[in-house]
């Protein structure tokens, strides 16, 4: 193939925050939010990337994949140096233009569809062939190692698998997973963005990732055990062991191993349609994410709260890796307008900025439009 067009898109994740690398599950969905690649084979030896979105372009060989100065670039050089030097595959020199839909920072995941999109669109140019698993490692290896961000398989599972109006219920652990139909009847998924964009939300969410390992050796050497995973402590070991842990590690343990079990149930809420339930397993996760897991911030929690006494919201919670980023609500269609004007303008009175919203619709993940 000479050319194609691949649209990636973001995500949501109605609840399992902070899990996915813990061995949790996760219910997310992959939006109709996306970035648009446009790639075409070219002679010569270099490569020309041109970002729409940010009016800025580079070049690159295959020569030299070592990390870029500026940041942005490393998700396509990391993408490409992984093809090529891990995969050991060919690639021929080609352009990519791309425009973004996907605010940036959002915590909808506009990094992982970004490399998600520039690996999917080499390996379609080349005729290549991949498994989404294949896929996924590739894209986390260039988060961990080229972004320095050490997370879990969420995001990319999510952009690579995700269906129209369906949600996911994966088990990051050993990745079995389903899709399950939204039903949210005349709910709608509103994301309202905070704009807080906190600088080191990398440290401290890699941070959080060292406790949770902690954890897990400290609980496994004390109760003589040998858990792979977070999520695979039952409660009660947690309990027992708790004179063992500091408050600090003890509160991130808790808060994982309960996320996990509220997300199974969840699912289970989902599916036998009892939207209300769901609702409150949202605000407890909120809870957990704000006061044990501490990821949350001011801005976050007082968009929450203004949510609390409104019938006709039935859950809001932040989203995504926390420190800024969004809330996910699930709003009755007919408050949208209303709730959207009220809580803006009471939020840009509180901390003198916007708070945006997004609506979100559940839509397929990643699609190729050969031309
Ligand atoms: C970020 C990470 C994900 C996940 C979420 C929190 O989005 O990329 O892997 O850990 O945070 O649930």
């Amino acid at each position: 193939m000479s050319s194609l067009i691949i649209e990636s898109s973001g995500r949501i994740n109605m609840i399992g925050e902070h899990v996915d690398y813990n061995g949790g599950c996760v219910l997310p969905g992959s939006i109709d939010k996306k970035i648009r690649f446009k790639f075409h084979k070219i002679d010569g030896i270099d490569c020309h990337v041109k970002s729409i979105t940010l009016a800025k372009e580079f070049k690159f060989s295959f020569e030299d994949l070592s990390p870029r100065e500026v940041h942005w670039e490393n998700y396509i050089i990391g993408a490409v140096n992984n093809l090529i030097n891990k995969k050991f595959l060919n690639l021929s020199t080609f352009s990519c233009e791309i425009s973004s839909f996907l605010p940036i920072g959002a915590g909808i995941s506009s990094s992982s569809s970004l490399i998600c999109g520039i690996v999917k669109g080499l390996i379609e140019l080349n005729d290549l062939k991949l498994s989404n698993n294949e896929i996924v490692d590739i894209v986390l290896d260039v988060e961990h190692n080229y972004i320095g961000l050490k997370g879990g398989i969420m995001d990319q599972f999510t952009i690579l698998n995700g269906k129209k109006d369906h949600l996911i219920l994966l088990k990051c652990q050993n990745r079995e997973f389903k899709h399950i139909p939204s039903n949210l009847k005349n709910f709608k998924i509103l994301l309202l963005n905070t704009n807080v964009e906190h600088n080191l939300a990398n440290t401290a969410y890699n941070e959080r990732v060292n406790e949770c390992n902690e954890a897990l050796k400290i609980i496994n050497k004390n109760a003589d055990a040998n858990f792979n995973f977070l999520c695979e402590v039952p409660e009660k070991i947690l309990n027992n062991n708790k004179k063992f842990l500091s408050k600090t590690l003890f509160n991130r343990a808790s808060f994982v191993i309960k996320e996990n079990l509220r997300t199974i149930k969840s699912a289970e809420i989902l599916e036998n349609n009892k939207l209300f339930e769901l609702g409150k397993l949202m605000y407890e996760s909120h809870f957990g994410l704000s006061k044990l897991y501490k990821v949350s911030c001011e801005e976050l929690d007082f968009l929450v709260d203004l949510t609390r006494n409104h019938h006709k919201i039935i859950g809001s919670r932040m989203m995504g890796g926390g420190f800024g980023g969004c809330t996910i609500n699930l709003i009755q269609d007919d408050f949208i307008d209303q709730f959207v004007d009220e809580s803006c303008e009471i939020y840009r009175r509180r901390f003198g900025k916007e708070a945006t919203p997004i609506l979100a619709g559940l839509d397929n993940g990643i699609s190729i439009k050969k031309t």
